[in-house]
Order: structure tokens, then C-alpha cells, then sequence
């Protein structure tokens, strides 16, 4: 298993920065919808989703069948590779590092292309070109916004991304964290007609449900076909089913989410901005990678730990182990805790 963010040791008085779920919680509908639904667990669900899938593909204006469920976009990771002939993939890094694991296990080969931090770890068309022309992938994985480096793509940028390689070239792209962004989805290329793209979508984060398991994935219909043909039945549960189908209903609750999000991300940033010793990147999405001037982050973790926050150190990410922490935007009280143990701690380390 690839090691996750998520406190996971005994002190209960923890404030876990180390995940990232919307702090304001699961939308009231959605709880309502989970009560209700509670009866209907003695019968089995939908097979395939259809009726949540109806519903999103409303939401998103696409088709039913340019659409399929995962238990959690960790299910499709795994599922993606899975249904297509292996051959070789480029993964844009540092980020998850589920992609890896589910390309092996798939025999699949596959080249990490190490962004440099210099540029905000963001890839220029030239670059990308010149990748391809080394190591001539089949499918190249991008994440967007990117985990952990918060770095975020307009629709713009990824067109001219996608446009630059042959056509044959398909595209995996993790869209798990977009519903927190201003930016466009990718989902539109797909409505658009495009074929070699696959969008990744996560609802467990936006929507704080880490613990019912929801994903899905829009793409053209020949690739969801694909897919089907190798997906278990019955992967998404009564209760996901019922959260899906609701999920993009509360639109006071997105807007409220993403004004929160933007605005407290700003303030925060500019707070750690301040504190001496740490560079934070700046980000497209809910939390914060970080740099930490005394590539440390064993020492900063323990300090932080001993004042009840948790962090997610980077050490299982190539070129930022040891050097690199990501925390997440949680509420203001929460925010300004963390800002005054790592102000705190900080500011000790200097003194001694
Ligand atoms: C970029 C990215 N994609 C996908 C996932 C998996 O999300 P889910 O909980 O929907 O399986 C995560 C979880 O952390 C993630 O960070």
C-alpha cells in the first residue's frame, strides 16, 4: 500500500492538517438523502449506477454512457489501466502516487517526468514535447489541480498541453481536486467530442465524504465501454449511489465552499508568507505544499505533533522527501492554530 495522508496515532486532541476534505463539511442534502436511504440497504443497489449516473450526466451535460462510477476515483486508478492494453505512460511529478502502483500492477512501464519547483513544478509545451519525443508514452497522467503541489492548469493551458502531442496519445487526467478551483474542467473537451482524454473526478473531497467511497470519470463512450468490460458489479454502494445522485443539487453550498476556499487560502498564504524559515507554493486547490529552509520535515513534524497538529510530510514523493510538507485548508480557528505552531516552532529553531 502507498503511504496517505491521516493521522493515525493515539492523541485525540489532534487538529489533522494532513488530509484534505472540505472543512465545511457534507452538504445537509446529502445527509438528509444518507438518512433516508438507510432503509433501502436490504435490497442491492443498482448494479451499475444508472440512476446516479441519469443525474450526473445532467449535472455535467454530457451522456449516460460517457460516464462510469468508482468507489472512490481510487477504484478508476486501478480500473483505467486495467482496461487498456498496457503499454508505457508519463507521469507528470511529483503527485499521487497511486498512478504508479495501479500501472504496475497492470504491466504497465511508466516514466515519473520530475517537474522542477524553480518553475512552480508547471510544465511548458516545449518541454512536454520534448518528453514525449524520449520516451514516446501511450497515455500521459496529469493531475489538476496537482497533489501535492497545488499546481493548477486553466482550460487554456491543458487544450494547448493535450493539442501539442499526436492524438494517439491519451490523457489521464485527475480532476479530483477542480471543484475547489475557479478553473474549468477538462469535462468539456469531452462534450467537445475530444477521444483521447480520460477526466478523473474524486467526490469524496469537495464534498467531505472520504468514508462513503464516490468517484467517477467522464471520457468518450468507446473508452467507458472499455472500462465497463472490466469493472466488478456492484462497486458503489446504496448509500454512494444516493449521494451521487444528489451531489451537484446544492449549488449554494459549491459557491459558498469555493469563496471560502479561495479566500482563506489568500490569507493563509500570505500568513505563511510571513513566518520565517518555510516557502509556501502557491495553489490552485485546498491545501498548501511547503518548503521548510532546514530540510527537516522529521523535527517539524515531532514539534508540531507536540503541540497537537499533524502534517503531511512529503517523503514518499521523489525530490521533496525531507524537505517538503503539504497541510490543508481547515477552518479559521483551525488555519490560525496552525499558523501560530509553525510561527512558534519556527521562530524557536532560529533561537537555538
Ligand atoms: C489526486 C488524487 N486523486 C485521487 C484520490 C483518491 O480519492 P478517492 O477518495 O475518491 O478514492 C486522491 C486521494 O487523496 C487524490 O489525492
Amino acid at each position: 500500500m502507498n503511504q496517505h495522508g491521516g493521522y493515525t496515532g493515539d492523541n485525540k486532541n489532534i487538529l489533522d492538517f494532513s488530509i484534505n476534505i472540505n472543512p465545511l463539511g457534507m452538504p445537509q442534502t446529502i445527509r438528509q438523502a444518507l438518512h433516508s436511504a438507510l432503509d433501502e440497504v436490504d435490497i442491492y443497489p443498482e448494479i451499475d449506477g444508472k440512476s446516479a449516473k441519469h443525474a450526473l450526466a445532467q449535472a455535467l451535460g454530457c451522456y449516460e454512457n460517457q460516464l462510469i462510477l468508482g468507489n472512490g476515483a481510487s477504484e478508476l486508478i486501478y480500473l483505467f489501466p486495467r482496461s487498456i492494453t498496457p503499454g508505457k505512460a508519463l507521469i507528470l511529478s511529483p503527485t499521487f502516487n497511486e498512478y504508479k502502483r495501479a500501472l504496475t500492477l497492470n504491466n504497465w512501464t511508466y516514466t515519473p517526468f520530475y517537474l522542477k519547483k524553480e518553475n512552480g513544478f508547471r510544465i511548458e509545451v516545449e518541454e512536454l514535447v520534448k518528453a514525449y519525443e524520449s520516451h514516446r508514452p501511450d497515455v500521459v497522467y496529469i493531475c489538476n489541480p496537482n497533489n501535492p503541489t497545488g499546481t493548477l492548469y486553466s482550460l487554456e493551458v491543458m487544450k494547448k498541453l493535450i493539442g501539442s502531442l499526436p492524438d494517439s496519445v491519451l490523457w489521464f487526467i485527475d480532476e479530483s481536486f477542480i471543484e475547489f478551483t475557479e478553473e474549468e474542467s477538462c469535462d468539456q473537451l469531452v462534450r467537445d467530442g475530444w477521444k483521447n482524454i480520460f477526466i478523473l473526478r474524486s467526490l469524496t473531497k469537495f464534498f467531505a465524504l472520504p468514508g462513503l467511497r464516490l468517484g467517477y470519470a467522464i471520457a468518450s463512450k468507446a473508452m467507458i465501454t472499455k472500462l465497463n468490460r472490466y469493472k466488478e458489479p456492484w462497486t458503489i454502494n446504496t448509500l454512494a449511489l444516493v449521494a451521487a445522485e444528489k451531489i451537484y443539487d446544492d449549488s449554494e453550498y459549491i459557491q459558498k465552499t469555493r469563496d471560502y476556499i479561495r479566500k482563506e487560502r489568500q490569507r493563509v498564504f500570505r500568513e505563511f508568507q510571513n513566518i520565517n524559515g518555510i516557502i509556501p507554493y502557491p495553489s490552485g486547490a485546498d491545501f498548501h505544499l511547503i518548503a521548510l529552509e532546514n530540510n527537516n520535515t522529521d523535527w517539524l513534524l515531532k514539534a508540531l505533533n507536540e503541540k497537537n497538529i499533524h502534517i503531511r510530510t512529503c517523503e514518499d514523493f521523489h525530490g521533496l522527501e525531507g524537505t517538503h510538507f503539504r497541510v490543508a485548508i481547515k477552518s479559521i480557528e483551525d488555519n490560525n492554530r496552525l499558523i501560530k505552531a509553525l510561527r512558534e516552532v519556527m521562530e524557536a529553531s532560529h533561537e537555538a
